[in-house]
């Protein structure tokens, strides 16, 4: 291990949006989804380099950047990509919401399975659209999409399929079978599906992870596939993510939408982005071997130290979904936040009874955080 993930940055009084604590409740944050580790060397390079040129005009994207996007996907996911089907955007959030407006019409109804993270869940009705959910089943410590569920859910106004993957927040992996069946549906009922893939380089148990669109051609030509540098190199303050659309009209229709009502991602995102699909991937491997560690504290801790709590098994992301309706219906985020740390509540990814905890953090963070939910339990 050459990185040092175990150095604690101080970001209590910066501008970190998960580190915000106007009301001086001092709870460790474990909510927001960004890591509280410094970025690679090679970005912070690339932007010391871009701020040396001292001009901050509008950018365009370079053959050398789409080209990085293009080598990353073949050399991680053996899927090969036109450099043209690339639509840049300045965050994955905007191209929820664009692909419920493009691929479906008002009033349209679009499938999502849920629990799942709530801009699936609001970019819907926030454009005039319907959402129709569907609930991913548990088994044991894993999580499973009942295709069955969605051919009977979804009707002659199901449009499009919004799916997360690898999932947040129940950290789950979708095989190839699963995919496959998946697709299927798709074919079958016509639809199409934004596949929010932004989690995918953040793989902890065994990958490589399998693009939907990279099943076939006929799933391909269905799917805008969401992706970004932004969670695997902890970049999601520069903004800068993309969408990968093979069908000509619907990037057109996005192309056109991008630099109007969504702005182009800035210049140092590009900079970032393209520095870390080059030379970012050792660094990268490092995270996953530290993420894995934390991930393992945490399962075997809530294991032998708080079964009255279930967490399921994280395959990929760095976010653990934890069932916490063994401390009975009163308790949620709010008493735990009371009692020291800050996690996700459950509600808005439509998982009440559950909290999300964020475990991109140094070691140490992570333990006391660990301790001090350990500790509100006890006292309960
Ligand atoms: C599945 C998923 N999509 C999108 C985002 C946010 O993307 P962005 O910050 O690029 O808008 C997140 C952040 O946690 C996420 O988990």
């Amino acid at each position: 291990m050459t990185i040092d993930f175990d150095r604690i940055h101080e970001r209590r009084n910066s501008d970190s949006l998960k580190w915000f604590d106007p009301e001086g409740k001092n709870a460790i944050p474990m909510w927001v989804a960004d890591m509280d580790f410094a970025a690679a060397d090679c970005v912070l390079e690339a932007l010391r380099e871009r701020i040396g040129q001292q001009v901050f005009g509008y950018a365009v994207d370079t053959k050398e950047l789409r080209q990085a996007v293009v080598d990353w996907a073949e050399s991680h996911y053996s899927w090969r990509i036109d450099p043209e089907w690339i639509v840049w955007l300045p965050g994955l959030v905007p191209g929820i919401h664009l692909s419920c407006r493009i691929l479906a019409a008002a009033g349209e109804e679009i499938l999502s399975p849920v629990p799942v993270y709530p801009p699936f869940l609001t970019a819907p009705s926030a454009g005039g659209r319907r959402l129709r959910t569907v609930p991913l089943e548990q088994e044991g410590d894993r999580w499973t999409l009942d295709v069955d569920a969605l051919h009977r859910a979804a009707g002659p106004e199901t449009k499009l399929l919004l799916f997360c993957h690898p999932h947040n927040p129940v950290g789950k992996v979708f095989r190839r079978k699963e995919l496959e069946a998946l697709a299927d549906f798709c074919e079958r009922q016509d639809l199409w599906v934004c596949s929010d893939e932004i989690h995918c380089d953040l793989m902890l148990d065994d990958g490589p992870h399998v693009p939907l669109a990279s099943l076939g051609t006929g799933i391909a030509a269905r799917t805008v596939t969401l992706m970004a540098p932004s969670k695997t190199f902890n970049l999601s303050g520069l903004s800068c993510g993309y969408a990968v659309i093979p069908d000509p009209e619907i990037r057109e229709r996005f192309r056109s939408a991008t630099g109007e009502l969504v702005p182009h991602p800035n210049v140092f995102g590009y900079a970032a982005c393209r520095a870390a699909y080059e030379k970012g991937e050792p660094w990268r491997l490092e995270l996953i071997d530290y993420l894995r560690g934390n991930r393992d504290l945490l399962e075997s801790y809530v294991a032998e130290r708080l079964p009255m709590l279930a967490v399921s098994h994280v395959e990929a992301t760095y976010l653990a979904w934890i069932d916490i309706r063994g401390l009975g219906e009163k308790i949620g985020a709010a008493f735990f936040e009371e009692r020291g740390v800050r996690l996700s509540s459950g509600i808005p990814f439509q998982g009440p009874g559950f909290v999300r905890l964020n475990f991109a953090c140094p070691r140490q963070t992570l333990r006391n955080a660990l301790d001090r939910i350990a500790a509100a339990i006890h006292s309960m």
